[in-house]
């Protein structure tokens, strides 16, 4: 999805000749991005990690997630969402995703229960989830809100970036995503307490370069420290990322507005001007016509991406949580009240609609012709397969 060229190059060369490899450098790049990636989102913290998977478990760690705790996941997500939650010694729940595709907050508030502490909503294919009945749902059920924007960087729901809407959010800044930084990510979040423990979760050893502070006591952990070579390069990335969505918008916009009025049906979006427009989906009666569809357009089955649904997370599905069998989350007696009954058919309607979506991606620097091309190639395939 992304662009790269020689800002990035720039970016990284002045890294080496500064030989200021470290982050705790005064005005390094990853503290710079992390204040201009707060100012972007309108968020109060930012924390770069060394990957999405960190941000994430470093958000449910640093809000207090831990044993005894379920969090609710949606059905369809990398597995790196449903492993965070185990990361931090809690249970997923999986629940449900609604014809956007995003989680849906009926199943949401159906799904909560004793143990159910939090729920990870997260804005799939650069799509958004519908915030406000998740936030609503949350507040009525006492549920933490982390937002999963690793596929989502430059987002927005009805105006507001995604990520800061929760209670903490997490990006990526993996090959696959709309910024990048080969690997890296971020936490992000308005609450100074978690702010402060994630720096912890982040880096136990900061403190030695950042200080002791008489307000908080350090904990033990691993750490994901990010680079200032990946700080320079997400911040060059950074620069393009409000051009890039622009872009991305308008080609959506012109694809679903010349495809429209064949009988295709795009999928449910819950914020249309938000999403960064990175692909479209259209939705079908029957799998059959998805399979035609899908075949005619060279488009992808939603289905059938080969990780993103839960029936393909197996170390999940088989509850298999921490190489160590007294570190495994589904055996611990704190976790004994928790559902961890996870099988292939538990969500029939996230399978039944996934099965039924079509997904095309698009690239912003594809040109005019490239996407007259596909829109021909998109409306003579509704001529085939949509009934009139
Ligand atoms: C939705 C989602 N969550 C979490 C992650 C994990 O990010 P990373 O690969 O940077 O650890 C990804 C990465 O692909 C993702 O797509």
């Amino acid at each position: 999805m992304f662009r790269i060229g020689q800002p990035e190059i720039d970016a990284f060369a002045a890294v080496v000749r500064s030989k200021k490899l470290f982050r705790y450098t005064k005005g390094g790049q990853c503290e710079r991005f992390e204040k201009r990636y707060a100012r972007f989102l309108g968020v109060k913290h930012v924390a770069m990690t060394s990957s999405g998977s960190a941000a994430l478990t470093a958000a449910l760690a640093a809000l207090g997630l831990g044993p005894g705790d379920e969090v609710i996941i949606p059905a369809q997500t990398f597995m790196a969402t449903a492993l965070s939650v185990v990361t931090v010694g809690a249970i997923p729940v999986i629940v449900d995703i609604d014809e956007s595709i995003m989680l849906d907050p009926a199943a949401l508030a159906d799904a909560v229960g004793p143990r159910t502490r939090a729920v990870i909503p997260v804005h799939m294919w650069g799509r958004v989830c519908d915030m406000d009945a998740i936030m609503r749902v949350a507040r009525r059920k006492k549920l933490l809100v982390i937002e999963d924007a690793c596929q989502c960087a430059g987002g927005a729901y009805h105006g507001r970036m995604v990520g800061g809407i929760g209670h903490a959010g997490a990006f990526s800044f993996n090959y696959f995503k709309n910024i990048t930084c080969g690997e890296g990510g971020a936490l992000v979040t308005n609450d100074a307490a978690a702010a402060r423990r994630a720096a912890c979760i982040i880096d136990p050893c900061n403190f030695f370069w950042t200080g002791r502070r008489e307000d908080f006591r350090p904990f033990c952990g691993t750490g994901s420290r990010a680079s200032e070579f990946e700080g320079a390069v997400i911040n060059a990335q950074l620069d393009r990322l409000p051009g890039m969505i622009r872009t991305l918008r308008r080609m959506k916009n012109r694809v679903l507005r010349q495809t429209a009025g064949l009988g295709l049906v795009p999928a449910k979006s819950n914020s249309p001007d938000g999403e960064c427009g990175s692909n479209v989906v259209y939705q079908f009666p029957s799998a059959a016509l998805t399979a035609r569809f899908a075949k005619l357009v060279g488009g992808t089955i939603l289905s059938q991406t080969g990780r993103h649904t839960y029936t393909e997370w197996d170390p999940i599905l088989t509850r298999s949580g921490a190489a160590h069998p007294a570190l495994d989350p589904f055996r611990f007696p704190e976790n004994k009240g928790c559902r961890m009954n996870y099988r292939k058919d538990m969500c029939p309607q996230s399978l039944d609609i996934l099965s039924r979506s079509v997904i095309i991606g698009l690239h912003p620097d594809r040109t005019a012709v490239e996407i007259d091309k596909l829109i021909k190639s998109i409306r003579s395939a509704a001529a085939a397969v949509v009934k009139p």
